[in-house]
């Protein structure tokens, strides 16, 4: 536990229990991401009025966004049950095709870490998606044999960090695609000042501001850093978490102005030192910190983007000034340009 970085939208073991006291449970608590929550509200308003279950759902986008909250959020406003696995978790063809058939007719079926999934397992999701049917082959050999099986209707709702690793097949099976990008400032606080009731924490709205803008981006961050700096208010003696108060946590925290987390100050600080602040090649700047380019392109590189640190050019990755001053100071960034 002690070597988990406080900054990281990943889920921490200590995270469970809190994650599920503080997710919203409908629509109407879920904050921001406006569009997706519109279109999302129409889809199911309209598969409730045929009396069908929503179409298949893929949510993608980098850990700690709310992507299995939404999950939830579906089938509760579906008034179905879900049933929860994920790709790693599904092993061979018999797990899925049990999972498969045990569904109750209209149930929200949530396969986290999609792009884990065996090809052999996405095989038998596609007629399952498509025509909700399970074909078994019975025995082996000459003699084998195929049994299609009708399935109860349900809906497949996939989460991936990784969109790039799913085989274009089935993300082509998906009739509602959504990509959830990184919460501003706003949100984060609204997040804050919710999550701050629910545990009884009183939270000034500076303070709350404070907290949203180093939660990069990230609702499960901000839930984390209220809960650790309320922690730090509590032990001064404090009431409130004020906005001197959270930022003299944040700081004992060592959680930065821009919430940048461990692998983001360390590939700006290659892309710099090595690099001459780029422009350089994703696979380049994997292979010196370490990371997987498709991690690298998928979950970090998406809000260093965002905030203007990072410039996609036609020849690589660059640096800007904003990222050299606020690694090295502005005194060092000019020594190296
Ligand atoms: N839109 C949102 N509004 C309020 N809280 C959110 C929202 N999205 C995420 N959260 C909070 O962040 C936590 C992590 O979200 P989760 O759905 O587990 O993220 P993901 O599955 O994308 O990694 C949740 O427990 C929830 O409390
Ligand atoms: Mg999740």
């Amino acid at each position: 536990m002690t070597d988990d970085r406080i900054i990281e939208g990943s889920l921490h073991e200590e995270d469970q229990g809190v994650d599920s006291t503080l997710r919203p449970r409908v629509l109407d608590e879920y904050v921001g991401q406006p569009r997706i929550k519109a279109n999302l509200s129409v889809f199911m308003k309209a598969a409730t009025q045929r009396n069908e279950p929503l179409d298949h759902v893929l949510l993608y986008g980098p850990p700690g966004l709310g992507k299995t909250t939404l999950a939830h959020v579906i089938a509760r406003e579906m008034g179905a049950p879900i049933r929860i696995t994920s790709g790693p978790a599904v092993e061979k063809t018999g797990d899925l095709a049990a999972i498969l058939t045990n569904l109750e007719e209209g149930e929200v079926l949530f396969l986290d870490e999609i792009h884990r999934l065996g090809r052999s397992l996405e095989e038998i999701l596609y007629p399952a998606m498509e025509d909700g049917v399970l074909d078994l082959v019975i025995g082996t050999g000459p003699g084998a044999r195929t049994v299609r099986l009708d399935l109860p209707r349900f809906t497949l709702v996939g989460a991936t960090t990784r969109f790039g690793l799913l085989s274009p097949p089935l993300r082509d099976r998906f009739g509602i695609v959504h990509h959830l990008d990184y919460y501003g400032v706003e949100d984060l606080s609204s997040i804050a000042h919710r999550s701050a009731r629910i545990l009884g924490i009183d939270l000034d709205p500076d303070g709350a501001v404070e907290i949203a803008r180093r939660s990069r981006g990230t609702p499960r961050v901000t839930n984390r850093l209220l809960r650790r700096v309320r922690d730090f208010v509590q032990v001064d003696g404090e009431q409130r978490i004020s906005e001197p108060a959270a930022a003299s946590a944040l700081e004992r925290l060592e959680v930065d102005r821009f919430g940048l987390d461990e692998v983001d100050r360390r590939m700006l600080a290659a892309i710099v030192e090595k690099f001459d602040g780029g422009p350089v090649g994703l696979s380049t700047i994997a292979a010196a910190v370490g990371e997987d380019a498709g991690t690298i392109e998928e979950i970090y590189e998406p809000y260093l983007l965002q905030i203007g640190f990072l410039d996609r050019t036609p020849r690589g990755r660059r640096t800007t000034r904003r990222a050299r001053e606020h690694l090295f100071g502005s005194g060092g960034a000019g020594t190296l340009f």
